[in-house]
Formats: structure tokens, C-alpha cells, sequence
């Protein structure tokens, strides 16, 4: 399978690290033999036709910066899009910057990939939010799998849990912690009794929070994730827009206190519940949604298994690029069925 990645930062140099990494030869067990044939990142990109070395890639971004200057197949102001279009390759990895504004640079790389015949893969959550229902059309139309694990709780299979560990039951409520970064903020109020913005600059100390940290404080990021779920779980033709978003800006240790002494806490729930919303929600302190730090857990409610929970980690290069590598087997999967969705 020829792959060409798009997005060279935390999530594709985990790939590239798990792929050359000698313990997956098992992969080829599934008939995988991954080839990754270019690599873009915003300062152009590294082609070879016949696979690059991707040791030999990661040290050239480690050490220059960028893939641009690999040696042998480095092309210097090159454009993610020109790459897609005229690179040959099956499947396009897209794992460039959320933008949820226009869903930008994602989602033209990803209408490049459908257009071109390539499956895509991505962890971008940007496209989706803004367009899940007119991508998967266009993915439908050009006869190739869009696939996008990596978009909800990182590496644990939430996604692939509802779609294929409850095939055929009637999933009627979907409830989840779905921003590690939001829930290890309240867990530090609730157990040390933090302010949120001293729990913020933790979270930013450790890397759990961004410079700018609005995508998930305000509850975005957890909205965009609703929206996945909702589409592609439920089969409601929602965009962001559809879903009304509250984040945990404003929420005062005085609230969680409270909440403790009648038993309860307070999480950042995002629902698909009759209507979609993200919203500070009490919870009792023993349900199975009530995980700590930065772990993620979605409670599913179906006809007949009733209660499931999924819990695990919800971000992470190397996690999130275990579900871009689930992915792909799904596409070889399809491929080797000719089963298409
Ligand atoms: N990190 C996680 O744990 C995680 C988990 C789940 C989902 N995600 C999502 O996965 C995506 C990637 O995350 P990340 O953490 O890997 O982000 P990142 O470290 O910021 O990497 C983004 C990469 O995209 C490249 N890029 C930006 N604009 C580009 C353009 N116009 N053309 C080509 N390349 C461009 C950047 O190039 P340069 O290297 O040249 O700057 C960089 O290599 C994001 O959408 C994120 O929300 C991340």
C-alpha cells in the first residue's frame, strides 16, 4: 500500500516511527506492506516513488526542520495539494492542524485525495466538524474510504467499539469525557483544590494544554468530536453549528465543592441525546464516566447491551497514530473484499 503523509509534526512522525519500527512485521501478516511514498510538511516535501527511508526522514525533521531537504527526493516549496494530485499513491494520511474555521488546509487536501481516486485517513478534526456529511458524499462518489479513528479518544477504538462491537444493536444515547485536557483541569480543582487558571498553567506546563487553549477550555474540540459521533454512530447529518457548546471557562472551585459534598463531580460531558450539546455536567462520583486526568471514557446506551463504557487514553502521537495504523488495515481490508463503503 503507497501512502502519502501529509502533516509532519507529533501524530506523522509517530507513524513513521511505528511503521519503520521492526516489532510491527506482523503487519504483513494482514497483507500490509505499507510504502510511504511522500511526506509534506509546510516547507515542501520527500518524494520516492519506491518508499522513503523513514529513519533516514525523521532524523532529517529532528535535525533541519524539514522534510524538504531529505537527501535524494527533497522538494523544496512544494504544496501539500500539487503532492496529492500527482503522486501516485492508494491512501492519503492527512494529519495537518485543526482549523475550524474552514476547515483549512484539511479539507482541500482531503477533497484533493477523493478526487484523485486515494482513500483517506486522517486525525484532523477540522474537515469533519465543518463538512462530514458533503465529504462523505464526495468519498462516496469517487468510490473510495474515508476513515478518521484517530479524530475521537486518540488511540482507543471508540469509533470502531460502536460501529463494529455493537453491530446490529440500536444505539439510542451516547455520553463522553471526550478532551483529556479539560478533565485533567477539573480533576486537579476537585482533588487539590486549584483555581482553574492555576490548573490551566499546569496543564500548560505539562503539555496537556496549548498556548492558546481555547479549542478545548470553551469546549470546541469536544463539540467537533460530537459531531464525528453523531454522523458517523448515529446517522445524523449534523455539522458543528448543530451543536450547542459550553466549556469550563468559568467554573468556580465553589461549584465543584458542592457538587463533592452531595456525592457528585463535575465533568465536561459531550452528549448525543435527542439533541447534540458539550456542557459542565454533575455526575455521581461512581459512574463509570467519572474517570480522572487526562483519560477519556464515552458511554454508549443500546437497545439491547444496554450500558458500555469505553475508557482510555484520548490523545498522544504515538496513540493517535495506532488508529491512523487500524485504519489502514481496514482499508486493506476493504480492498482485499472489494467492499467499499
Ligand atoms: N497530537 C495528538 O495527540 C492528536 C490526537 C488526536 C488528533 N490530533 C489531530 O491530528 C492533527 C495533527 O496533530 P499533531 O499534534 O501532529 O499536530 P502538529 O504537531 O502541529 O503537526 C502538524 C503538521 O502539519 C504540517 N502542516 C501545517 N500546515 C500545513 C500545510 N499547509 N501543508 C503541509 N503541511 C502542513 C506542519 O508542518 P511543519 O512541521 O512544517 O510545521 C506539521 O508537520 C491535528 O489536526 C490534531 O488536532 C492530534
Amino acid at each position: 500500500m503507497r501512502i502519502i503523509l501529509v502533516g509532519y509534526g507529533v501524530v506523522g512522525q509517530s507513524l513513521t516511527y511505528i511503521l519503520s519500527h521492526s516489532r510491527l512485521s506482523n503487519l504483513k501478516e494482514y497483507g500490509f506492506n505499507p510504502r510511504v511514498v511522500a511526506i509534506v510538511d509546510r516547507k515542501g516535501a520527500a518524494i520516492d516513488s519506491k518508499g522513503l527511508n523513514l529513519r533516514e526522514v525523521l532524523r532529517v525533521k529532528k535535525e533541519k526542520g524539514t522534510v524538504s531537504v531529505y537527501p535524494r527526493g527533497g522538494k523544496p516549496g512544494i504544496g501539500s495539494l500539487e503532492v496529492i494530485e500527482t503522486v501516485e499513491a492508494e491512501v492519503l494520511v492527512e494529519t495537518t492542524p485543526t482549523n475550524i474555521e474552514n476547515g483549512e488546509p484539511g479539507l482541500s487536501n482531503i477533497k484533493t485525495g477523493f478526487k484523485s481516486g486515494k482513500h483517506v485517513v486522517t486525525t484532523n478534526k477540522g474537515p469533519l466538524a465543518i463538512a462530514f456529511p458533503a465529504l462523505c458524499e464526495l468519498a462516496d462518489y469517487n468510490k473510495v474510504n474515508l476513515r478518521f479513528s484517530g479524530t475521537v479518544g486518540g488511540g482507543t477504538p471508540v469509533l470502531e467499539f460502536a460501529k463494529k462491537c455493537l453491530l446490529g444493536d440500536k444505539i439510542n444515547s451516547i455520553h463522553g469525557i471526550l478532551n483529556g485536557t479539560t478533565n485533567y483541569i477539573l480533576s486537579e480543582m476537585e482533588d487539590k483544590g486549584l483555581s482553574f487558571q492555576q490548573a490551566l498553567d499546569r496543564a500548560k506546563q505539562l503539555g496537556y494544554a496549548e498556548t492558546d487553549p481555547s479549542m478545548d477550555i470553551d469546549g470546541i474540540d469536544p463539540a467537533c468530536k460530537v459531531v464525528i459521533m453523531a454522523n458517523w454512530i448515529m446517522g445524523k447529518k449534523i455539522t458543528l453549528k448543530d451543536v450547542k457548546f459550553k466549556g469550563i471557562r468559568n467554573i468556580a472551585l465553589e461549584t465543584l465543592s458542592e457538587a463533592t459534598k452531595r456525592g457528585k463531580t463535575v465533568k465536561l460531558v459531550g452528549s448525543i441525546d435527542g439533541d447534540c450539546k458539550v456542557e459542565p455536567t454533575e455526575l455521581h462520583r461512581y459512574d463509570p464516566l467519572c474517570v480522572s486526568g487526562v483519560l477519556n471514557a464515552v458511554k454508549f446506551v443500546s437497545e439491547f447491551a444496554g450500558e458500555e463504557t469505553i475508557i482510555g487514553r484520548g490523545a498522544g502521537g504515538k496513540e493517535t497514530a495506532s488508529a491512523i495504523l487500524r485504519d489502514m488495515l481496514d482499508i486493506r481490508h476493504n480492498l482485499a473484499n472489494k467492499l467499499l463503503s
